[in-house]
């Protein structure tokens, strides 16, 4: 596995690749891989010839006062995991951002609602350094998880209005045995939140169920997940909101192109999850 670390090796790179004839399928990430990346890199690797996995914890995503300094990093471990999914390059930049940097990437409505509510900066983090990522890697395709969904549809949507040429593939959210979805952040749980933490999944199972059994009303449901969250007394929940896929807009009625997204705290760690309602 070749490891690149400067954006001009880069760039290099993946100039030789494309003259090459080859296609390079990239998986950006903030490191500290768990199953769910390792299932993005695997996707890659179906897809193109060449996969370039990205290990950058982005600082313009994270708003003064998160966890920053104390993001979980495993560089090592993390590229020996990839190599064996099939990743052939680590791009492991040390910065991407230039002394005076001052553009940035704003995705202008689907921002605002669900994690933009109380994380107004995040998404235009986000959206920046994976513009920068996709000028710099040039890929062909880039796969990212369904698990941060609102992620995936601001990538989407930036790819379209910008016209990047690049293809956006959406994997499903990888779990753990008891339903938790993978995260880096599930490091952060004390035993008592881990145990807790289950809640998020049981919410979707709950709400899957009562939708398939015909219950519609938006409203209906959101009780039915706050009255279960009740349950659990070390989580505090942020938002249960069923939207439609696409426009992002609140729905009253449960239609079969929408998802339901919830993100909850446990001490002072946040989680987030989903599942698409059909
Ligand atoms: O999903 C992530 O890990 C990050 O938000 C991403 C897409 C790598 C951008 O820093």
């Amino acid at each position: 596995m070749k490891i690149i670390r400067t954006k001009e090796g880069m760039r290099e790179w993946s100039r030789s690749c494309r003259a090459q004839g080859k296609t390079i399928g990239f998986v950006p990430t903030m490191g500290y891989l768990h199953q769910g990346h390792l299932s993005l890199v695997e996707e890659a690797a179906r897809a193109a010839d060449e996969v370039v996995i990205s290990i950058y914890v982005n600082p313009t995503q994270f708003a003064p006062g998160e966890d920053l300094e104390v993001y979980p990093r495993s560089e090592e471990e993390d590229l020996r995991k990839a190599q064996e999914k099939g990743a052939t390059v680590g791009f492991c930049p040390s910065s991407l951002y230039s002394e005076g940097y001052q553009t940035n990437v704003i995705v202008e409505e689907l921002i605002k609602p669900l994690c933009g509510v109380s994380r107004p900066t995040h998404f235009i983090g986000v959206a920046t350094v994976v513009t920068k990522l996709f000028n710099i890697v040039r890929p062909d395709t880039a796969i990212f998880g369904k698990k941060d969904y609102q992620q995936l549809a601001i990538i989407k949507r930036v790819v379209e209005d910008l016209d990047q040429g690049v293809t956006i593939v959406g994997m499903p959210i990888v779990r753990e045995a008891d339903g938790l979805a993978m995260s880096s952040r599930n490091a952060y749980l004390t035993e008592a939140e881990r145990a807790q933490a289950v809640a998020l999944s049981q919410v979707l199972d709950l709400v899957r169920r009562a939708t398939k059994n015909g219950e519609r009303a938006s409203h209906v449901l959101r009780d039915m997940a706050l009255t279960h969250f009740k349950k659990f007394p070390l989580l505090q929940p942020e938002y249960v909101e069923i939207r439609d896929r696409e426009t992002f807009e609140l729905v009253t009625e449960v239609h079969d192109r929408c998802f339901i997204a919830l993100a909850a705290k446990l001490g002072t760690t946040r989680l987030i999850d989903n599942s698409e309602l059909d």
